[in-house]
């Protein structure tokens, strides 16, 4: 598949067959993840792979906002031990963001449905989530990511929005009117 092809077709799916994903596609999402760009090479992120359905079904259980079959969920974290201790330290966000779509990309390319789940800045999600992955304080839990083989699929779709592109400066006096405002939730 052509990038632009994996970028245009990736949808979240969130039903998904009883199929486990191979170490092999896992091997390539992570590859995939570890290729992203990062601010000065910093590489704050961390990864963990679950792909035991016990441990999987603990963490529905727990996390009402993560209740998806999936066979597989990719906890990405930023350990503040490698982010920058400066006050650009929040680009650790960015980095462990771009590996997460970098997956995603990946994911589709290679024929899997999958779905981000947000866990920062949540405080709550993110108590339960170092507690369930047993982290320490100073690595947080960004997203959990799941991936799987889907019961269905979405057509692809692009939100183009000219309204929301500006050309050479921002135009503060440009109309936003409130029925152009995108509708909130799993759209
Ligand atoms: C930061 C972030 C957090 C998200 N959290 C959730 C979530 O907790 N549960 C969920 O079902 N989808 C979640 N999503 C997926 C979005 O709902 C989804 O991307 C959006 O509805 C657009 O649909 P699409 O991915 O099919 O284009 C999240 C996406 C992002 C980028």
């Amino acid at each position: 598949m052509e990038t632009l092809e994996a970028i245009f077709n990736r949808r979240s799916i969130r039903d998904f067959k009883e199929v486990p994903v191979t170490d092999a596609e896992i091997e390539t999402l992570l590859k995939a993840a570890f290729s992203a760009p990062t601010a000065v090479n910093t590489q704050p992120w961390e990864f963990v792979v679950i792909n035991e359905k016990e441990r999987l079904d603990i963490i529905r259980d727990k996390m009402i906002f993560a209740r998806y079959n999936a066979p597989l969920g990719i906890v990405v974290c930023g350990n503040m031990k490698f982010a920058l201790k400066s006050k650009d330290k929040d680009l650790w966000i960015c980095d462990c963001s771009a590996a997460i779509e970098n997956m995603l990309l990946a994911a589709t390319d290679i024929g899997l449905a999958s779905v981000w789940i947000g866990i920062y800045p949540i405080e709550s999600r993110m108590a339960t989530m170092q507690h369930l992955i047993n982290c320490p304080e100073h690595v947080k839990p960004l997203s959990m990511v799941y991936f799987g083989h889907g019961t269905y699929q979405e057509p692809g779709r692009c939100r183009y929005n000219e309204k929301a592109v500006y050309w050479q400066t921002y135009d503060p006096d440009r109309k936003h009117r409130t029925k152009d405002k995108p509708v909130m939730g799993h759209y």
